[in-house]
């Protein structure tokens, strides 16, 4: 029997992509809560520390005031098999203790797996009574089809074991559908992580990350790169570059074409490139670091969320093999050349200003210099990336649940 006084939803958070997009869904809650006559919402996030650096967890925590985790797990680094099997040993006496009625799961990480593996499963422990939570998926249906990559497996499973799935794109109800998931527990509304960026863009804007940056850069390795402080906010020419698939950069053979492409494509364009911890210990290892040179493109630790944002705001180009990031630029008009042969964002592709030029140089420079050029196509933003995607999701979590407790 379900609680028909209160209602306790629970988030799961691991990894860096996963924090932008719960903290709309805590905003919602707080709003939801705010509104009279509502069934008051008792939220608890759950961090399993699957990313655990200050630059790659905290920092997003505190900019995105998001609630501080009520329970962190503290896994770290492992292995996959590892990594996944100590996040669901460490969840489940959490789960056993809060008796959440909603598990909420984001994206594609180990994490969002792991516990919508552990809640699927809680109710058959011969010595556990407890009624499973719902678990509601947010950015369900999203498929890249291509198997090694471990997120497309993270997709598949998370979205066959949920019981609700909010869609960011109309792809992905096809791809659904196609799996044989039931249309009754889709749910179509847009993109929680435009939701944060909608909030967020004008405090990025008022940043001037661009030119600390450059400063910090300058007086660091002693050489001028010419993007000084002349170079606004908005009218920066200048691309950005992430990097960190494993596919891409776990061997010379996938990230040395790619760091000697970036040093050719530099000579047309200044890069900032802020380096993931895997692919700064790689370029090491494979002594790429010396390739790019400093006076073209400046190397900086992974940035928190709006010095990334402020940053691609003023872009010309952004290079990536991240998700997130193609969204992002789509919804900003900023052209994304995407580091991948396939994308699990398809939108962002056929209404976006996103290229999918694979790891082929020719095609990735060829595409940079067009862009750099001023040749590029527009974009237009995709239906229900307006910023209300949380809301929404709250809304439909609280009606199945009103239904539930009536039931
Ligand atoms: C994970 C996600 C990926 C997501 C990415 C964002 C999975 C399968 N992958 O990949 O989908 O796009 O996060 O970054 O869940 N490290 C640190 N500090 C940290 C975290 C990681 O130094 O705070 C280093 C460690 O050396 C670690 C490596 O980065 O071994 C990789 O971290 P891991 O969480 O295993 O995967 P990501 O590549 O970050």
């Amino acid at each position: 029997m379900y609680n028909a006084n209160s209602l306790k939803i629970m988030s799961i958070v691991g990894a860096r992509p996963n924090f932008m997009k719960i903290a709309p869904i805590a905003r919602a809650v707080e709003q939801h809560n705010a509104c009279p006559g509502s069934l008051p919402i008792d939220h608890v996030v759950v961090h399993t520390g699957q990313h655990y650096d200050d630059k790659m967890s905290d920092l997003f925590f505190k900019e995105l005031e998001i609630p501080r985790p009520d329970y962190n797990l503290h896994v770290g680094s492992a292995s996959h098999a590892v990594q996944t099997a100590q996040i669901m040993e460490r969840f489940e006496p959490v789960l056993l203790r809060e008796h959440p009625d909603v598990l909420l799961v984001v994206g594609d990480v180990n994490s969002t797996v792991a516990c919508a593996l552990v809640a699927t499963k809680i109710n058959y422990n011969g010595s556990s009574s407890q009624r499973r939570p719902l678990i509601a998926h947010i950015e369900a249906g999203l498929r890249s089809r291509d198997r090694d990559m471990p997120e497309e497996i993270n997709r598949i499973l998370t979205d066959a074991l949920s019981d609700l799935l909010f869609v960011t794109e109309e792809d992905a109800l096809e791809s659904l559908e196609r799996e044989g998931i039931p249309r009754t527990r889709v749910h179509f509304v847009g993109n929680v992580m435009i939701d944060t960026l909608m909030q967020h863009r004008e405090k990025a804007h008022m940043r001037n990350t661009l030119g600390r940056i450059v400063k910090d850069h300058e007086l660091a390795v002693g050489v001028r790169t010419g993007l000084g402080p002349e170079t606004v906010p908005g009218n920066g020419r200048y691309g950005v570059v992430t990097l960190h698939r494993p596919s891409n950069v776990d061997t010379p053979a996938a990230l040395n074409p790619l760091i000697n492409n970036l040093a050719r494509i530099s000579t047309q364009l200044p890069l900032i490139f802020p380096v993931h911890p895997r692919t700064r210990a790689n370029m090491e290892k494979f002594g790429m670091v010396g390739v790019l040179d400093p006076a073209r493109v400046i190397m900086t630790e992974p940035l928190g969320y709006l010095d990334f944002l402020s940053l691609v705001l003023g872009a010309s180009l952004v290079l990536t093999d991240s998700g997130g990031i193609q969204e992002e630029t789509t919804f900003l008009d900023v052209p994304c050349i995407t580091l991948r042969n396939n994308t699990e964002r398809h939108i962002t592709v056929t209404r976006g200003t996103n290229y999918l030029v694979g790891t082929n140089p020719e095609q990735m420079r060829k595409t940079a210099l067009d862009i750099i050029a001023g040749r590029r196509k527009k974009g237009t933003v995709p239906m229900l990336w307006d910023g209300m995607a949380s809301n929404r999701i709250i809304e439909v979590v609280s009606h199945r649940m009103a239904d539930l407790c009536a039931a």
